[in-house]
């Protein structure tokens, strides 16, 4: 019977039994459970801790390392490869996260469909759903999907059996969540056992060079036992966002050894699975309302420059104090720009609810979002919209504290997108107008003299 130790996962401290509270930094709930290694037989007798028998190795200088150009697989789900760094690397282990219904079961599923369509050995292990259930999905998904063999099954002893029979290419574990350990206490889906679980897959994935997908769900705060404790082990964390209810979706890469974290895929939820939305731009500026609180955002996602409707909407507020809603956006960049808004452009709006989002479901995380919010803001407090009437305002850049423009990254690659739609003169830090305050006299008062502010 292999031994068990639990280790407080914020301090270290470890003990033969578990305790709610951590008894060396009293943290609550950190105590998680490890396998002790296997005791080395006839181990040296203390003198040089069973060191005895290991051979010292030979360093190699990295120069004289063979580094051959990574084989990948392509999925054939183009954001999917690209944010992936090139398609499925052999033998690695890749985990993607997010919320109940985002689409992973669907993405993992049409991935594997593709590659089965191209030949590619492939396996997909539900733990969560039946056969009958997943084969309902994939006839949404189309015939490659149903090509897909799957087993379902919990145990991960079964699960490494059954790799080591089949020796797929690429294998989906759907989710790592809902896979069990033998000999390890705890609930599926607790630390100690998604750990676990995850390092004997990831064995077997090394060995065999099979192509591990772990999918794992994470509540809206990240805070799961799961996904999170897996980072550090897994070679590339990919992370699915939006809102259920809308339907875009994006999949950002948050660590990857193959390749870069800058890249984002974004996608649509449609009747027959998830589309690729490969004109993210000209879909957003299409849509673009150009009413009052309406902004377009030259954002950048990752390496890829995207157009994005800021909106906002001002309204007197009953409430003390009013409500700030930020859909889309960080909630304390809102309040900076609030701040600055009242101190430095003159508009106070204490007394009343605002309203920030991003249209379809868009997340934008980067300072260069100030600017853009801030103009929404003041058009939808004047009630009067930006722009020329025909084309919406476009603008990117940081406010900062004092009220001035702050130049961000990459402001060649925003304009060149915001030129490939027409969106022009488009309102930046590196323009004529330094500070909030001449941008939104110019914006809002200037007789249509925004060419000014640019
Ligand atoms: P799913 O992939 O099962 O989510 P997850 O595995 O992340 O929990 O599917 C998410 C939702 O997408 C589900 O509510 C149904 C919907 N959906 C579609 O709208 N179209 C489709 O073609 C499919 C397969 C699912
Ligand atoms: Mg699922």
């Amino acid at each position: 019977m292999p031994k068990t130790l639990f280790v407080c996962s914020q301090c270290g401290n470890d003990s033969p039994k578990w305790h709610g509270r951590c008894p060396g930094c009293g943290e609550w709930n950190t105590m998680v459970e490890e396998r002790l290694p296997e005791p080395v037989q006839g181990g040296g007798g203390g003198s040089s801790l069973g060191r005895r028998s290991a051979k010292a190795a030979k360093p190699v200088q990295l120069a004289q390392v063979e580094a051959p150009a990574l084989a990948r697989f392509e999925t054939g789900i183009g954001e999917l490869d690209r944010v992936l760094g090139g398609g499925i690397v052999p033998g690695s282990l890749v985990l993607i996260g997010g919320a109940p219904g985002i689409g992973k079961s669907t993405i993992t599923g049409g991935a594997l469909g593709n590659l089965a369509a191209a030949g590619r050995n492939v396996l997909y292990v539900s733990g969560e759903e039946s056969p009958a259930q997943v084969r309902l999905r994939a006839e949404r998904l189309g015939e490659h999907a149903l090509r897909v063999p799957i087993v379902a099954e919990t145990d991960v002893e079964t699960v490494i059996a059954t790799l080591e029979a089949e020796r797929p290419d690429v294998c989906v574990v759907d989710s790592v969540q809902t896979l069990y350990a033998g000999g390890m206490s705890g609930a599926p889906g607790s630390v100690g056992q998604v750990r676990e679980v995850a390092g004997r897959l990831m064995r077997v994935a090394k060995e065999r060079q099979i192509a591990v997908i772990l999918v794992g769900h994470v509540t809206k705060e990240g805070a799961l036992a799961g996904p999170r404790v897996l980072e550090h082990l897994v070679d590339c964390v990919l992370q699915f966002e939006g809102e259920r209810e809308r339907t875009y979706r994006t999949l950002r890469a948050l660590k990857n050894r193959f390749g870069s974290t800058n890249e984002v895929g974004v996608f649509e939820m449609r009747e027959r699975g998830l589309v690729e939305v490969e004109d993210a731009s000209s879909r957003f500026v299409e849509e673009a309302t150009r009413g009052p609180g309406s902004v377009v955002l030259c954002a950048m996602e990752g390496s890829r420059p995207l157009l994005v409707e800021v909106q906002a909407l001002v309204a007197p507020s009953e409430l003390v104090p009013p409500r700030r809603v930020a859909n889309g956006v960080d909630r304390n960049r809102l309040a900076l720009v609030l701040a600055v808004l009242s101190r430095h452009g003159g508009f106070g709006l204490g007394t009343s609810d605002v309203f920030v989002s991003v249209a379809g479901g868009l997340r934008v995380d980067e300072p260069g979002a100030d600017l853009a919010i801030a103009l929404a803001l003041a058009s939808a407090a004047r009630g009067e919209p930006l722009g020329d009437g025909a084309k919406p305002l476009a603008a990117f850049g940081e406010i900062g504290l004092t009220g001035e423009l702050r130049y961000v990254a990459h402001a060649d690659r925003r304009l060149a997108e915001a030129a490939k739609f027409g969106l022009q003169p488009v309102i930046t830090p590196d323009g004529s107008a330094r500070t909030l305050r001449r941008v939104l006299k110019l914006a809002l008062d200037g007789d249509g003299s925004l060419a000014d502010a640019a």
